[in-house]
């Protein structure tokens, strides 16, 4: 019998995952389905799954790709444009399958063209999601060319997202895989329903992990990485037990010629190695004991849905990432490829 020390939890929602469409689902559905139950998918797909006949679909295209031997459960959102009408969001409502819908400021990010522009013209929308208490997930950073790319969180919570709350203060929302101190102080001032989602790519590096020494394009994803004093925040936040904070990978996979290229896309493919990532991270601030809140209760809390009845456990035993995966018809580059992790899912082989 092993004697490396173990913990068990409740199997994890992911509340923030892409798991982009067609060929590519039998790659990415797979890994997710092996770290976590259930995960919140996000709705960037080009084109951008606005209504929920869409979502909809493209659950059943997920669920058709989960390996035969686990069960997973997509948790379904809808990416909000200026033109969504109301009646959009009273379905979305009465569907137990959708659980959100998606704020991509236009320009933000990857898939993002289609997003927002104007908070003003998704009012109408906003109020009645506000009514039936629909969460509003949001990717936090202005588009303004003239704002910094590291400030552009900060200067979103400042203009954008502060009025928002002072219009509808009932709005429940999520503040997207936060990475700043400026995000953790906020989040912390709230009460009601609001939650931020944290990466693990966050929690465990800074912007000198990306740059310093040479250029990592597996690293390069958005809101991009902060300094070290942003990171050690964010770590604090996740391992305090405070449930407005909870687990999101924000796991965007991009073949490696697209993330190895002159114009790098965004995005960590994380969702592999997702669980033994935080696992390091926590093991780091010394707070194992709340990984199992952090990953598997508060994101059920703030969705109002039971903990999961399974369980999964993570072994302290060291083994080694792939150095890549296939994807379509090239290969992927796990996060952390290569490298030895000190954390290991039981299931692994
Ligand atoms: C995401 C993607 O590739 O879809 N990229 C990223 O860097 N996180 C989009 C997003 O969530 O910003
Ligand atoms: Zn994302």
């Amino acid at each position: 019998m092993s004697s490396c020390p173990r913990i068990t939890l409740p199997r994890p929602i992911d509340a923030h995952l892409h798991l982009r469409d067609g060929h590519a689902l039998a790659t990415t559905v797979a890994a997710s389905a092996r770290q976590f139950g259930r995960a919140v998918v996000m709705p960037n797909l080009v084109p951008a799954l606005t209504r929920c006949q869409d979502a909809l679909a493209y659950r059943d295209r997920i669920l058709a790709a989960v390996p035969a031997e686990l069960s997973f459960q997509p948790m379904m959102t809808l990416y909000l444009t200026e033109t969504m009408p109301r009646a959009e969001i009273d379905r979305a409502h009465a569907e137990p399958d959708i659980y959100a819908v998606k704020l991509y400021p236009a320009g933000a990010t990857t898939h993002s063209d289609a997003g927002v522009r104007h908070l003003d013209r998704v009012m109408p929308v906003l109020e009645r999601m506000a009514e039936l208490g629909l969460p509003l997930l949001i990717h936090g950073e202005v588009t303004d060319p003239g704002i910094d790319i590291f400030d552009r969180e900060a200067v979103f919570i400042e203009r954008v997202l502060i009025p928002l709350r002072q219009r509808l203060p009932e709005l429940p929302i999520v503040l997207e895989h936060i990475t700043t101190a400026e995000a953790v102080a906020y989040v912390q001032e709230q009460s009601g329903r609001f939650a931020a989602t944290l990466t693990a790519h966050h929690l465990l590096h800074d912007r000198n992990d990306m740059l310093v020494g040479g250029m990592r394009p597996h690293f390069f994803c958005l809101p991009i990485l902060k300094r070290r004093e942003h990171r050690r925040a964010l770590l604090a936040a996740a391992t305090s037990g405070d449930a407005r904070f909870f687990l999101g990978t924000d796991s965007a996979p991009h073949a490696r010629n697209a993330k190895e290229s002159a114009c790098a896309c965004a995005g960590c493919f994380t969702a592999p190695t997702a669980l033994e990532l935080y696992a390091t991270a926590f093991a780091e601030a010394g707070a194992l004991d709340h990984l199992a809140d952090f990953a598997s209760r508060y994101a059920a809390q703030f969705y109002g849905l039971p903990v999961d009845t399974a369980e999964m456990t993570l072994i302290a035993e060291s083994w080694q990432v792939p150095h890549d995966l296939p994807y379509l018809d090239e290969r992927i580059i796990p996060f952390h490829a290569g490298q030895t992790l000190a954390w290991r899912l039981e299931a692994r082989p």
